[in-house]
Formats: structure tokens, C-alpha cells, sequence
């Protein structure tokens, strides 16, 4: 999708359908809407004082216009509470734009949003008399407002179609699949006969939110990519090959890891697991050297398990299928250095994908088996279905000992128990370091990709005991989301850690109008935002 932000009227130029935001706690119609009205003679204001539309969120109504040469339809956007408006608000109005555009076969969109920038140059001064709806930047600012809107339209903009080769068969239905919005634009327009400063955002400094907007959606957009591709297709090399192609566009160093270089660094755990499968292995490292060269990287580490049957330990049939997403936090941290990459942050960062499958032949892991990990301590293997901790904690000790971060942070579809805890609506966080579990929560706050704190009390540790090895593989039916993280914590030694189980918000079913069901590519913006909040 092309993204272009204009300070402009958003009236002057043509466009397929132009979206307006309405808060319900508006008081009267300004700025855009009231330009609309005025347009349609009155039909606005007669459609809000009907209750046809009174700004609820999700509320939509469309009109159109008859004059040549400026919008063919405009789109009124129910937004919610302008006091409870946040970051989210403007994202879920990038995507009804987008959604609209989509019912209606339309394929360029524009959104207008007022209030952000002074209508008068600064200086000359003003009333400051601003209406509330009018000054709907002052509790996001508006580089956020703008970031938001921006990510809600090329994220609502992305579709996998790329293994459909049936779309323009005549007996096909193609009101199921109307054509992609291939171009949006924001305007930020003044608020007319109001001389204020009142929006100080500046046209350069919102230009650069929209290209913040825009690198955070094509990186979460790749992470979709990548976790919708089936497992035959989105294979442990096809993870790889995707890395060093981004290390070709955005000049990362790379290292990807077979099993012979896995022998070498004595990877038994993650090699115990890839030998269930015939795909060969791969630990993929990117990095992205936009800091000065002694300084320690920050660390992004994401399970690429690109098909999970829970080896021996075979899941169940019934929904099976959904197990090829268990790959969802190694496409996240993929997604997350391609954001970075194009933003070009001025940090280091390293981003580690351990990918295998895992699947069941005569060499696969059986429960009772004892590995030996990398870091040295051996696992007792009581079910191969926790195989994520398994190849996880080779590619911790691996990044500890290879690249010293000042502080990792790992994602993973790592348990049922997780999405038992906290259901879709936040990861887990768990960690040895709560200031950087208090950093991950004001991103994913940010970014809208919330997570929530489980604790790692030491009691829990307990359930890992194994009587013929250092630690189990699993610990039981309590807590199972928390004695993972502590399977995990034993690998990351003292380097500053958290730990995010993605298990019920890297995929599903949505309502959110700016993704589909299937891959969300959670959390590729939670963990741009912790790098960008560590840039400063
Ligand atoms: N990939 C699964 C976890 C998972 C479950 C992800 C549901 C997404 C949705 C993981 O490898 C797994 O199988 N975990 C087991 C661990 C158990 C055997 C201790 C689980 O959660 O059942
Ligand atoms: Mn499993
Ligand atoms: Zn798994």
C-alpha cells in the first residue's frame, strides 16, 4: 500500500473514500464533518440528531458526494469517546477506512484528521478557543495520533493471498474477495476560521510519524506473511533464506546455523527436537549495527517452531492445523529487524529465530529420553510436545554467550496455559528484571499489544525436579505458563530477561478491524517500540 500524509484539504483533491472521525461526546459538527454537512445539505447533522449515527465506536455511515474533482464518497467514523480516545482509537479508524473502502470495491482511501497542526503559521497567536472534538490530539500528541492512523490502514490493507490461484474464476463469488486498498493518505487539516496554535504538531515531525507508522506495519505485515505460509511452505530454510534477504535490503550482519555448526556449539536440545523431522534445522541470527561498535546489543530471541504435532506426545487432530503459526515468535522478531532496518534506530540489536519442526520419525525425542543443552545442563524429556522451551533455551545461552545484550527479551507460542491465563487479549510477561518488564509493558501499552505479569516465584521452580536429570521439561498442569518461563529463566542466566508467551495473541480469530483472522503478527510493534523506547 502506497502512504502518503498531506497537510491539505482533504476535500480538494479526488479520492476514492474519504474517512472522517466522529466522537460520540462531540458537541457539534467542525472542521471536516462540518464541511461534509454543508456538502450534503444538512444530511449529517439530520442523520446525528435521528441517532442514526451518534459517534458510537464501530458506527459508520456513508455518503456521496456529487462535486467532480474531490472525494466520490465520504465515510463518517464512529470513534468513541474523545476522552477515552487513545493510540488504539486511531488505529481502529485507519482500518474501518480500509474495511469501508473494501465492502464498497474501492481501492484508494484518504483519512482526515483535525486538530494537529495550527491553522495559522506559529507566532501569529490565536484564540486557543478550541472545541474538545477539534483538539483530539491532547491526550496522544500528535505524532501518535498520526503513527496510529497510519498502522490501522496498512495493517487493515494486508490480505495472504498468496497461494490463492482461483480469484478471477468467473463461478467464483467475488464479493468474498474485493480488490486490496492500494493507496491511503492522512491529512492533518487545521480547524478553519480559528486562528490557534492549538496543534503543535509540526508537518515534519508528522511526515516523520507517518514513516514510523508505516516501517512498524511493514514488519508486523512480513510477520503476517511468514506465519500464514503453511508448513510445507514456511519450512526452518525458507525462514532463513527470508533473513538473509533482509539482511541484504537493510545491511545486517548475518550467521544462520545448520546442524553441523549446531554440533559445534553443542545444541542438543534444539538438535533433539530437529531430529524428528526430515527439514533441516536452522538458528538464524540478524544484526542490525545502528549503534556505536562496542556498545552490547539488545536482544530479540523468537520460536520459529514452523510446524508443531507434539512429536510422541501427538496433540490431538482437531486443530491441528493452527500449529504451523508456532512459528509466530521467530516471524515477529523477523518483522520487528525489518522495522528497524527501515527506520535505520541508531542502537544495536541482534535478532535470533531457533527453527525446526517438530514431527515424529525413529530418531524423534521420546518422553523419559534425557538431553543435554547447550548451556551444559540436562533436560529430562517427560513430554515432547514442550519442545519450544527445548529449542529456546539453546538459542539463549547461545545469544548470552555470543553477543553479551545488555538485556533480551524472548516471544513465544510457548503454552496452552498462557491462553488459559490471560485469553487473547495480552501475552504473559515473565521475567528476572522489572525494570525491563515495567519497559515491555508501556510498549505493548504503545503499540497496543498489551502484555501482563505472571510472577517466577521461586516455589514454582520446584515443579521442574527431575530425579535423573538437572531439570524436566515440563512441570505439571499448574501454572504451566509460569514453570516455562522458569525453564526458560535457567538459560538466561544473569543477563536482564523477560519472556513473552504469545500463545493466545499471535493469531486467531479478531475483532479488530485493521487485522483478519489468522496471523496477527504480534507482538513485531510491542517489540519496535521497546527498541525505540531504549533509543530515547
Ligand atoms: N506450541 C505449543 C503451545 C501452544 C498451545 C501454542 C496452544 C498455541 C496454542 C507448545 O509447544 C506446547 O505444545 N506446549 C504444551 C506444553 C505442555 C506439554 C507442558 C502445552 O501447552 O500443552
Ligand atoms: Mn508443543
Ligand atoms: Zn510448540
Amino acid at each position: 500500500m502506497d502512504l502518503e500524509f498531506r497537510a491539505s484539504d482533504p476535500f480538494a483533491g479526488p479520492v476514492g473514500l474519504l474517512a472522517l472521525p466522529l466522537f460520540s461526546d462531540a458537541e457539534g459538527l467542525t472542521g471536516p464533518l462540518q464541511e461534509l454537512d454543508r456538502r450534503v445539505n444538512g444530511a449529517l447533522n439530520r442523520a446525528r440528531t435521528s441517532g442514526d449515527i451518534r459517534g458510537k465506536d464501530g458506527d459508520t455511515l456513508t455518503f456521496y458526494l456529487s462535486a467532480e474533482g474531490g472525494p466520490s464518497r465520504v465515510t463518517v467514523v464512529g470513534c468513541g469517546s474523545l476522552a477515552d480516545a487513545d493510540g488504539e482509537t486511531f488505529r481502529k479508524l485507519g482500518g474501518r477506512a480500509v474495511r469501508e473502502a473494501e465492502k464498497l470495491f474501492v481501492t484508494d482511501v484518504a483519512v482526515a484528521i483535525p486538530g494537529l497542526i495550527p491553522s495559522d503559521p506559529p507566532g501569529q497567536g490565536g484564540t486557543g478557543d478550541l472545541r474538545e472534538e477539534e483538539r483530539m490530539v491532547n491526550r496522544v500528541g500528535p505524532d501518535r495520533v498520526v503513527q496510529a492512523t497510519d498502522e490501522g490502514l496498512a495493517l487493515a490493507g494486508w490480505d495472504f493471498r498468496e497461494l490463492i490461484t482461483q480469484a478471477d474464476d468467473p463461478s467464483h463469488d467475488d464479493e468474498d474477495r474485493p480488490p486490496l486498498v492500494t493507496g491511503a493518505r492522512i491529512h492533518a487539516t487545521p480547524v478553519k476560521g480559528n486562528g490557534t496554535s492549538h496543534g503543535d504538531g509540526d508537518v515534519e515531525g508528522l511526515a516523520e510519524a507517518v514513516r514510523v507508522g508505516r516501517a512498524l506495519a511493514a514488519g508486523q505485515n512480513l510477520a503476517r506473511d511468514l506465519q500464514s505460509r503453511p508448513g510445507n511452505v514456511a519450512t526452518p530454510t525458507h525462514l532463513a533464506e527470508v533473513a538473509l534477504q533482509l539482511a541484504e535490503e537493510h545491511g545486517f550482519g548475518s550467521r544462520i546455523l545448520g546442524p553441523e555448526e549446531m554440533e559445534e556449539e553443542e545444541m542438543g536440545a534444539l538438535l533433539s527436537v530437529a531430529r524428528g523431522s526430515d527439514q533441516e534445522p536452522r538458528l538464524i541470527v540478524l544484526e542490525h549495527r545502528g549503534g556505536g561498535g562496542d556498545q552490547p546489543p539488545l536482544a530479540l530471541v523468537g520460536k520459529g517452531l514452523t510446524f508443531d504435532s507434539g512429536g510422541i506426545s501427538l496433540k490431538p487432530a482437531k486443530g491441528m492445523e493452527s500449529m504451523k503459526y508456532d512459528m509466530s515468535g521467530g516471524a515477529a522478531v523477523l518483522g520487528a529487524m525489518k522495522a528497524i532496518g527501515l527506520l535505520g534506530l541508531p542502537v544495536n540489536v541482534v535478532g535470533v529465530v531457533p527453527s525446526s519442526e517438530n514431527l515424529i520419525n525413529g530418531s524423534a525425542n521420546k518422553p523419559g529420553d534425557v538431553i543435554r543443552t547447550r548451556a551444559g545442563k540436562t533436560v529430562e524429556i517427560i513430554n515432547t510436545d514442550a519442545e519450544g522451551r527445548l529449542i529456546l533455551a539453546d538459542a539463549l545461552s547461545y545469544t548470552r554467550d555470543h553477543y553479551g545484550p545488555s538485556a533480551m527479551v524472548d516471544c513465544a507460542t510457548l503454552t496452552g496455559a498462557c491462553v488459559v491465563a490471560l485469553g487473547h487479549h495480552a501475552a504473559a510477561l515473565l521475567g528476572s528484571d522489572e525494570g525491563l518488564q515495567d519497559e515491555l509493558r508501556e510498549a505493548g501499552e504503545l503499540a497496543g499489544e498489551r502484555c501482563w505479569p505472571l510472577p517466577l516465584w521461586k516455589p514454582y521452580r520446584k515443579q521442574l525436579k527431575s530425579q535423573v536429570a538437572d531439570l524436566k521439561n515440563v512441570g505439571g498442569r499448574p501454572a504451566g505458563a509460569i514453570t516455562a518461563g522458569w525453564f526458560l529463566s535457567e538459560f538466561a542466566g544473569d543477563t536482564p530477561w523477560a519472556h513473552l508467551d504469545v500463545a493466545g495473541t499471535a493469531y486467531g480469530d479478531t475483532e479488530l478491524p485493521y487485522r483478519r483472522d489468522g496471523a496477527f503478527g504480534f507482538p513485531t510493534r510491542l517489540l519496535v517500540e521497546w527498541v525505540r523506547s531504549r533509543v530515547g
